[in-house]
């Protein structure tokens, strides 16, 4: 995919809500991974609607939400309380293209991005570089080697062929990406998987009996069932000081 098209497909907001279980379990997994911790400076990057960082606001000093999105950005917009956007900075920019100026942050937050971004590796070098040390890097991704993302990868891949879709993610293996990251010089500290509701049947099912159906099967972060029938994880590492 060029950027173009993944900045298309992310301008329809509406499109995403309507799956908007799975934000709710990635802003829980979030909360749990970081029930006792407070940060100075925090990087939601892509922060998408604004829902998975906004809860915690409280928790931050101060919090910079970025996606290239204008939509996604005006919604993230809104999910921050009026009283708190003094210590929110919005950045609608392309990753690749913003200029950090040497910032860093005591966490970031990189969930939903690596099936994406063009070039997924090259993103992982950069974003571990905007962490301090000691602070934490939460991830997601979904694992192209699990059967159910090659599940997946079959489905859009026989859309495409008959023309209903052109979307096409990025496979990134989990073993190479944890490997990556530990090389980077970070520590794991937790993970949660789960699997998204297949694309197909998801329209069929209620997003309140999604999320039951998951946590029935999943469990929450912390007491994680089944983790090997999930293709999608989201860790949490710690940068070791140097
Ligand atoms: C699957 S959504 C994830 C959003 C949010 N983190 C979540 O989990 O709901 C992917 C987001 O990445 C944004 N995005 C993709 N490539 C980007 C880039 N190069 N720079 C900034 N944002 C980007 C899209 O606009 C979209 O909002």
């Amino acid at each position: 995919m060029n950027t173009s098209e993944v900045k298309a497909f992310f301008e329809k907001t509406d499109v995403y809500l309507t799956y908007n279980y799975n934000l709710r379990i990635r802003a829980e997994t979030v909360g749990y991974f970081i029930r006792n911790l407070e940060f100075d400076r925090v990087l939601d990057m892509p922060c998408g609607t604004g829902d998975i960082s906004a809860p915690f606001i409280h928790k931050f000093g101060h919090l910079t939400m970025m996606d290239f999105s204008e939509n996604m950005i005006a919604t993230a917009r809104k999910r921050v309380p009026d009283n708190q956007k003094g210590k929110v900075d919005f950045i609608n920019a392309d990753f690749y293209s913003h200029d950090f100026g040497g910032s860093q942050y005591d966490l970031v937050m990189n969930i939903g991005i690596l099936a994406h971004i063009r070039n997924p590796w090259e993103f992982l070098e950069e974003t571990m570089k905007l962490v301090a040390p000691g602070g934490y890097l939460i991830i997601q991704n979904t694992d192209s080697k699990h059967w159910f993302a090659k599940l997946i990868h079959l489905y859009l891949g026989m859309r495409r062929a008959v023309g209903k879709d052109k979307y096409k993610l990025n496979k990134v293996p989990q073993d190479e990406l944890m490997a990556r990251i530990r090389k980077g010089g970070f520590k794991l500290k937790d993970s949660f998987k789960y699997n998204q509701s297949f694309l197909g049947l998801s329209r069929f099912f209620s997003n309140d009996l999604k999320y039951k159906l998951t946590r029935k099967y999943f469990g929450y972060a912390g007491a994680n069932k089944n983790a090997s029938s999930g293709s999608d994880v989201t860790f949490i590492f710690q940068k070791q000081s140097a």
